[in-house]
C-alpha cells in the first residue's frame, strides 16, 4: 500500500465510523474529513494535543505541516509506522485507530517533527515537543535520538528513549521500555537497537548497547551488555533464554508498504 492508499481507507473508514457513531460524528469530521490530505489530518492532531495556553495549535499546526512535507520519505515512513501498528497490534482494526487514538503511534510522530526541528537548529522548540508530548501521552524521546520507518510504539506509557539511542527500521516497542544510560558514560551512551527487535513490556536497556537483528528482550528485563543477534534475553540482569530466529520478532508479517 503506498501512503495515499492509507489515507484513502483512512477517510473510507471514518466515514462509516461517523455513520455508526453519532456522538463522535463531529469529532471524526473535524479530525479526518474535513482535511484534504494525510498530513494535513496528523498535523491538526498533533497540534491539537501538544498546545497549551501560551502556544496555540495554529502555530504548531505550521510547524508539523512544514516538518511532514519538508522530504517526501517523512509521509511514507510515517504510513509505514501506522501499517506496521495495524498490522502487529490484533487489537488494531482499523488504519484510522492508530491516528485517532493510539498515544504510542502519535507520538512516534511528533518525534519525527522534533528530529526534523533538531536537525535544523532549532532546538528549542523540539525540546518543547519533546516536554509536550512527555506530558500528554506519557513517552518522552529526546528530538536527537535516531529511529527508524516501520516501527510500532503500543501503548506508548512509560516509553524512555535517550539522545544518542538508535532504533532502526521494524522495531516493535511496548510500553514502559526505556532505552537509557548508566549514568556513567558521557556522549555516545545510549542502546543500538537493529532491525526486527522487539522490546517487551517495560524492559530497561542501559547503555551504549548493541541489540542484534531480530533479537527478543523479555518483559521486565534488564540489559546491560550487548545481545546477540536472533537470540531471547530475558531476567535481570537479563541473560540468553533461547533463540528468536532469523524472521523478525516484530513483525511477524510483510507490511511493506511497496509491494505492490
Ligand atoms: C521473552 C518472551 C517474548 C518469550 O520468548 P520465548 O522465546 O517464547 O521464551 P519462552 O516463553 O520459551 O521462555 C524461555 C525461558 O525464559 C523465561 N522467560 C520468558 N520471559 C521471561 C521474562 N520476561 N522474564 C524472565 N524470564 C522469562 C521462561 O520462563 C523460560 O524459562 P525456562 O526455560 O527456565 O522455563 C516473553 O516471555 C515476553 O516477555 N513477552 C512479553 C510481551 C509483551 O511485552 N507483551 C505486552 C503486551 S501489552
Amino acid at each position: 500500500m503506498t501512503a495515499d492508499e492509507v489515507w484513502q481507507a483512512i477517510r473510507e473508514e471514518t466515514k462509516k465510523r461517523a455513520e455508526a457513531e453519532p456522538v463522535l460524528a463531529s469529532f471524526f469530521h473535524t479530525t479526518v474529513l474535513e482535511h484534504d490530505s494525510f498530513s494535513s489530518t496528523l498535523a491538526n492532531q498533533l497540534a491539537n494535543d501538544l498546545s497549551n495556553a501560551s502556544v496555540q495549535p495554529m502555530m504548531l499546526r505550521s510547524v508539523m505541516k512544514e516538518a511532514i512535507k519538508s522530504k517526501a520519505e517523512m509521509i511514507t515512513n510515517i504510513a509505514e509506522d501506522l501499517i506496521a501498528t495495524k498490522e502487529r497490534d490484533p487489537a488494531c482494526k482499523y488504519f484510522s485507530t492508530p491516528l485517532l487514538f493510539y498515544k504510542g503511534f502519535k507520538a512516534l510522530q511528533a518525534y519525527k517533527v522534533s528530529h526534523w526541528l533538531w536537525t535544523n537548529e532549532r532546538h528549542t522548540l523540539a525540546l518543547f515537543i519533546q516536554s509536550r508530548c512527555s506530558e500528554v501521552y506519557g513517552v518522552d524521546i529526546h528530538p536527537a535520538a535516531q529511529i527508524g520507518k516501520g516501527v510500532m510504539i503500543d501503548h506508548g506509557t512509560g516509553v524512555v528513549i535517550g539522545e544518542t539511542s538508535v532504533v532502526d527500521d521494524n522495531v516493535s516497542i511496548f510500553q514502559g521500555v526505556t532505552l537509557g544510560g548508566t549514568g556513567k558514560e558521557t556522549g555516545d551512551r545510549h542502546p543500538k537497537v537493529k532491525e526486527g527487535v522487539l522490546l517487551s513490556a517495560a524492559c530497561t536497556i542501559l547503555g551504549n548497547v548493541e541489540i542484534g537483528k531480530n533479537a527478543k528482550v523479555g518483559a521486565g528485563s534488564v540489559v546491560l551488555s550487548d545481545v546477540k543477534e536472533g537470540t531471547t534475553v530475558a531476567g535481570v540482569p537479563a541473560k540468553e533464554v533461547g533463540k528468536s530466529g532469523k524472521t523478525s520478532p516484530a513483525d511477524e508479517v510483510d507490511h511493506n508498504i511497496y509491494k505492490n
